[in-house]
Parts: structure tokens; C-alpha cells; sequence
């Protein structure tokens, strides 16, 4: 069920951009106390391209290049979100992006920082701001994938109340574990009951 706040989301009928600006642009603590802001595709696109080989230096991807433009459009008529964390001389940090993957999931789909600003804690207030605004969207659940040695991302998301769901094959980045949030206590409860073992506790 949404939470009441969800609730009055829908209720009030506000917008997901007037949404978004109670959320973003958020400022950051740390490495010269940046600003994390939402973008559109473009502006995306280029910021992350300057950076993004510096964050997977060994990226081995088999990577697939959409045949059509149409359904490329298609694609992107859904739900997306895409922030990138600047510290406070409009240096890019890192980013993250996801998309709807069903009017109940929100599927975070890639986030990176450079070196010389992970472990400050960035990440994770962007990352907590944009939990909080998902579940006022009226999302219910969040999910994400990771190479199984990606040892620090699943950390992270485990930290953040993240579940594992799963695995999956995939040809273009190898073996990756599912991993999924739930906003709602019922939904968590639910996943506990069929899956929990008594002797563990919960999970946060
Ligand atoms: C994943 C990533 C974005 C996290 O950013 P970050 O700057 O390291 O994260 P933060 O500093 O905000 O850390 C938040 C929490 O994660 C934990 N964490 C981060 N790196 C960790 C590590 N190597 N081992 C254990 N915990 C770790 C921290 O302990 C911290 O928890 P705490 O606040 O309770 O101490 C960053 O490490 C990264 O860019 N990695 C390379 C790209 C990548 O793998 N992206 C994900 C692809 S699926």
C-alpha cells in the first residue's frame, strides 16, 4: 500500500517536476560542498562522457546499439531521472540514473563517483534524497544490479535497506545480482515471510 505521504502526493495532483523540486537540486556535504541537480538526457550524456572512463577504467561491456531511432523514443517517453553531483566549483563528482521499469519500480540503472570523492559520503546523501523522493512519487520499490565482486556497490545498497532478489546472466555485463528496496512495510513483510529465516534478523 502507498504510505500516507504517497497518498497525499497523488491527492494534492502535483506534478513529478513539482515534486522533484522539493527534492532537487540538494546540496552536498563534503569535497567542497557541492550540489547534486537533475538533468535532462543530453546534458547527461555529455558530463557523464567526460568522466565515466575514469570511474570503469576497465569496463568490458559488450555493448548494444539500438537499430531504432523509434524505439528509442519510444523508450524514453518513461519515467527517468538523471543527477549529477558537482562539488562546489561545478566539477563533476559522479551521477546517478534510473527509470521506471513498471509503475511500481524504479530501476536504478548506473551511478559512479571519481576516486577522489568516493567514501565522503556524497553518494550517499544524493542517493538517500533521491530514495526519498521516489517513494513520494509513488514508487513502491527500487532495483538495481552488480557484478558479484562489486564488492563496495553492494555494500552500499545493503546500507541503504536494499534485499538481494536474485541473479541474472547477461550477455552484455556478465553474472549480476538483484538487488531490491521496498518503501512500503507490507511489500517488506511480504518478502520476510516468504523468504526470511527466523534465526537472522531482519534487515534494516
Ligand atoms: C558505488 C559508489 C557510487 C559509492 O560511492 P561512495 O562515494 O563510495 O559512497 P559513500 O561515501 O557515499 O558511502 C556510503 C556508504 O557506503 C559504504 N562503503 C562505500 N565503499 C565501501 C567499501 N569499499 N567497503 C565497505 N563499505 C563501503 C561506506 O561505509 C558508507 O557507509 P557509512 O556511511 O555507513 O560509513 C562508488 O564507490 C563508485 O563510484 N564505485 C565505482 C562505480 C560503481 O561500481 N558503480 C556502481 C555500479 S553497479
Amino acid at each position: 500500500m502507498p504510505s500516507s505521504d504517497t497518498l497525499d502526493a497523488i491527492e494534492t495532483a502535483e506534478t513529478i517536476d513539482d515534486i522533484r523540486s522539493r527534492f532537487f537540486p540538494v546540496r552536498l556535504p563534503g569535497a567542497g560542498s557541492g550540489v547534486g541537480r537533475c538533468v535532462d538526457e543530453v546534458t547527461f550524456r555529455e558530463a557523464v562522457g567526460q568522466i565515466y572512463a575514469s570511474v570503469f577504467p576497465d569496463r568490458d561491456a559488450y555493448p548494444y546499439r539500438p537499430k531504432s531511432e523509434e524505439l528509442v523514443t519510444q523508450y524514453r517517453t518513461l519515467h527517468q531521472e538523471r543527477i549529477l553531483m558537482e562539488d562546489g566549483e561545478g566539477n563533476l563528482m559522479g551521477w546517478l540514473k534510473g527509470r521506471m521499469a513498471d509503475p511500481d519500480t524504479f530501476y536504478l540503472g548506473t551511478s559512479g563517483m571519481l576516486p577522489e570523492y568516493r567514501a565522503q559520503r556524497v553518494a550517499a546523501l544524493c542517493y538517500v534524497k533521491l530514495l526519498e523522493y521516489l517513494r513520494a512519487l509513488g514508487y513502491e520499490r527500487v532495483t538495481s544490479e552488480h557484478h558479484p565482486s562489486n564488492r563496495t556497490a553492494m555494500i552500499f545498497q545493503l546500507k541503504h535497506g536494499f534485499s538481494i532478489e536474485g541473479m541474472s546472466l547477461d550477455e552484455r555485463w556478465g553474472p549480476m545480482v538483484k538487488m531490491v528496496r521496498f518503501f512500503d512495510k507490507d511489500r517488506q513483510d511480504e518478502f520476510d515471510r516468504r523468504f526470511g529465516f527466523e534465526q537472522y534478523p531482519k534487515g534494516v
